[in-house]
């Protein structure tokens, strides 16, 4: 077999076997094809696609490029959720212990912040104590006592979408349905997961900017899962503003807690909710959506879901008064408020700009190396459709410095303010097949 002969078949429209697919996955991997050449069959699929069989033949091929996890001595249906990348999005925080109390066994993997959105790794450990890097061993144990444990990526998973996906990014070649839909479901499936909920975010701050493309990459990902016998399903939510109220990492977990107190903001609420309702089908705990809702919001009711957070700090070394004192969490010295200018309707809030803006105070990574402070960040107090009176406060600032003009200008750029306003539909849809 010769590369070349595989990138001239996908420039011409045509379709690649399974073997040929394999070929240059393993090649590449190795080392034994260049980089001109992998660039060049890239750009052809971007530009011609891929068939959902192609597209289910690349995800395998980058499964066994590397490791894989093997959960199978946690007992029960494990399941894994994955959101395609938001600012604010405390979902995990809130969602892990919340299914964990209904039984559901949660093994959850995450990863670190990079550029303008929060890693979940770094929201956990800004409660003091907290030890996000467990062994394999400790983590499967922890499972199967606790019914939750979160650990920091760990191992060689998927290596050749590691090379692929460093390579698409400088190759104008990112925006492919089914590169991300291979990319995301790859490692999702080499994590070990039964099942998998999908949370694709669309809109300004999202890499689907549209509803039709999130559709699409939903579907490819939903029939990748099911076509190898991973239940998946994925719902489409909006990231045309931040989510919740709070972007920072120490902020993020008190709002957390407020959530599964049953107090959290309307929009985290009801998509902790949807999902979390996903997961409860997919792991056989209730037989329909509107079943898995009530026992969640039962167990948020009569405090199940807050007390399985304190067993989930505990177990991981933390310490777990912060969930009855959220005021023992790192705390910025300085709260500065941003005051609207005029009065109005809030009509937008650029979430990426919001995200680059708390990363500038501290809260996130401009490179791998910076050290995240996990007490500062951002709380906003109006949400797109508030209404907002001149001189009231549409967010606080939490900061270690009182130098912030720079950072209040460019506030004050990410959020508009006009005549009229409407709230953002935040579930566009659910895609179960
Ligand atoms: N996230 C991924 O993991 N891969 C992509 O290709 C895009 C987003
Ligand atoms: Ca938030």
């Amino acid at each position: 077999m010769r590369i070349v002969d595989i990138i001239e078949k996908k420039r011409d429209g045509g379709v690649l076997s399974t073997e040929e697919i394999q070929f240059f996955i393993k090649n590449y991997t190795e080392g034994k094809i260049p980089d001109y050449q992998i660039s060049a069959l890239l750009m052809a699929i971007y530009f011609q696609g891929m068939t959902a069989k192609e597209c289910a033949d690349l995800t395998m091929a980058m499964i066994h490029s590397g490791e894989t996890i093997d959960l199978s001595s946690i007992k029960g249906i494990k399941v894994d959720k994955h959101s395609t990348g938001g600012v604010g999005d405390t979902t995990t925080i809130v969602l892990a212990p919340l299914v964990a109390a209904l039984g559901v066994p949660v093994a959850k993997m995450s990863g670190r912040g990079l550029g303008h959105t929060g890693g979940t790794n770094d929201k956990f450990e800004s409660i003091p104590g907290f030890k996000i890097e467990l062994t394999k061993q400790e983590f499967i144990n922890q499972v199967n006592t606790d019914g939750v444990a979160v650990i920091g990526q760990s191992g060689n998973l998927t290596p050749a979408d590691k090379k692929l996906y460093a390579l698409r990014d400088v190759t104008g070649t990112v925006n492919s349905i089914p590169l991300i839909a291979s990319s995301i479901m790859s490692k999702k499936l080499a994590a070990g997961a039964d099942a998998i909920v999908l949370d694709v975010k669309t809109g300004d701050g999202a890499f689907m900017k549209t509803d039709e493309d999130a559709q699409k990459l939903a579907h490819e990902m939903v029939n990748i899962g099911n076509n190898i016998g991973r239940r998946t399903m994925a719902i489409i939510s909006d990231m045309s503003q931040p989510l919740g109220f709070a972007i920072g990492n120490a902020l993020e977990v008190k709002e957390a807690i407020d959530t599964l107190r049953g107090h959290g903001p309307k929009d985290l609420t009801e998509l902790v909710l949807t999902l979390g309702s996903q997961m409860v089908v997919l792991a056989g705990k209730a037989a329909t959506l509107d079943e898995a809702r009530q026992k969640l919001q039962q167990v948020i009711a009569d405090g199940r879901a807050i007390e399985k957070l304190k067993v989930l700090i505990k177990a991981q070394g933390g310490d777990s008064s912060v969930v009855d004192h959220p005021e023992k969490l790192p705390t910025a010295a300085y709260q500065v408020e941003l005051l609207a200018k005029q009065s109005g309707y809030v009509s937008k809030i650029i979430a990426d700009k919001v995200g680059v803006a708390a990363m500038q105070l501290g809260a996130g990574r401009a490179t791998k190396d910076d050290i995240v402070d996990p007490s500062v960040g951002i709380v906003l107090h109006k949400k797109v459709g508030d209404k907002v009176a001149e001189g009231e406060s549409l967010l606080t600032i939490h900061s270690n410095t009182q130098a912030l003009d720079a950072i209040k200008a460019k506030l004050y750029e990410c959020i508009f303010i006009s005549d009229s306003a409407k709230e953002p539909t935040l579930i566009h849809k659910i895609i179960t097949q």
